[in-house]
């Protein structure tokens, strides 16, 4: 529990709304309430909107889709503290592009898919919700808050030790406190392979060793990072229990999995969790409400069919192309699009 210091005071609600965290411990996830790198950037905006969905969105139906040429992206410098986690998806190069035009808002910054945060410190807001279901990303971030200088500590001891003995020997091992857990994390994250974060089916970290061997980066900003960090709430739950919480005024930033009801299987395998389709349909119902209580939300998502469908005359929607980081070689990567939808 955190201390109270008012009545609307952020640290006050982040006490009742999340869950410990604890290092191996699984956290239970609130259950749905209401309804079951990095360049050359090129901006397209999208045809019209595909209207084969049957869903009336009334409400959110306020805006035309623009035509107009391509626009061409000039990367610009990067604003506000860098994000000290590694993600896949992460936000980054959109951040660092000129298709992020947000809305302007006076509340507060929700953002309920958090991982690397990218588009949280670039916008380094006086006061944010943030969540996700991932208990060990999000406990590293509340150790960076609560205690930077012990997680950096912890970090610069995993770097003198770092070998792939001793990453192997990190990746199986149970820390137990917030600090060492974070670094924990944090060491992982920089040295696995891509970045990446998978889990086994028994809730172990499995991602093998990587090349890149810096533990402590050259512009690591751990204390910059925590006093942001310190206007926020930071919570392990479902999107919808965050979503719920957006009111007028406040911006909405969702980048969720993208999942496509056209998957092999209808769902993306995030770390132990599944997101489905129905997780897909669950949110546009959560943004539907967020945006009739008045809340500003932007979102990326699968530049695809059936999330045009899904969507269909809400907000005004852009395609943006950029480079694909995710393959390992360079001469592998090519072009990619994702979806901006603001409502
Ligand atoms: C594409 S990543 C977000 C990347 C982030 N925008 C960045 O810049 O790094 C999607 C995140 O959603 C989280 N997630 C998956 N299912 C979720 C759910 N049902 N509720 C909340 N978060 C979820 C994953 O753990 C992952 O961190």
């Amino acid at each position: 529990m955190r201390e109270r210091c008012c009545s609307k005071c952020p640290r006050e609600r982040e006490a009742q709304s999340s869950f410990a965290v604890i290092q191996g411990s699984k956290e239970s996830q609130p259950v749905p309430k209401r309804r079951p790198n990095h360049s050359n950037v090129l901006g397209t905006y999208l045809p019209k909107p595909h209207s084969t969905s049957q869903t009336n969105h009334k409400s959110l139906r306020r805006h035309q889709v623009k035509r107009s040429l391509p626009q061409i992206g000039v990367a610009r410098r990067r604003s506000g503290v860098k994000p000290f986690i590694k993600w896949a998806g992460g936000k980054r190069w959109l951040v660092e592009s000129n298709h992020l035009n947000l809305p302007k808002y006076s509340g507060r910054y929700i953002e309920p898919f958090l991982g690397g945060g990218a588009m949280f410190f670039h916008i380094s807001p006086k006061e944010a919700i943030l969540s996700d279901v991932n208990p060990r990303l999000i406990n590293a971030y509340r150790a960076v808050r609560d205690n930077w200088q012990a997680v950096e500590s912890e970090l610069r001891k995993m770097q003198r030790l770092h070998s792939t003995h001793y990453y192997y020997e990190e990746r199986n091992r149970l820390r137990k406190t917030p600090h060492t857990s974070a670094a924990q994390f944090l060491y992982l994250n920089r040295t696995c392979w891509n970045g990446l974060y998978r889990e086994n089916l028994s809730g172990k970290f499995n991602v093998p060793i990587g090349t890149k061997t810096q533990v402590i980066m050259p512009d690591d900003d751990f204390k910059s990072a925590s006093s942001i960090l310190n206007n926020a709430i930071i919570s392990v739950c479902d999107f919808e229990e965050t979503m719920a919480a957006a009111m007028k005024n406040d911006l909405v930033f969702l980048d969720p999995p993208y999942t496509t009801a056209h998957n092999t299987n209808g769902f993306i395998k995030y770390n132990q969790n599944i997101f489905s389709w129905k997780d897909q349909i669950r949110l546009r119902d959560c943004v539907e409400d967020a945006y009739c209580r008045g809340a500003k939300i932007v979102m990326t998502n699968a530049n695809h069919q059936t999330i045009w469908d899904l969507y269909s005359g809400l907000g005004t929607p852009k395609v943006i192309a950029r480079s694909s980081v995710i393959s390992a070689k360079s001469s592998s990567r090519g072009q990619t699009t994702e979806a901006l939808f603001v409502f």
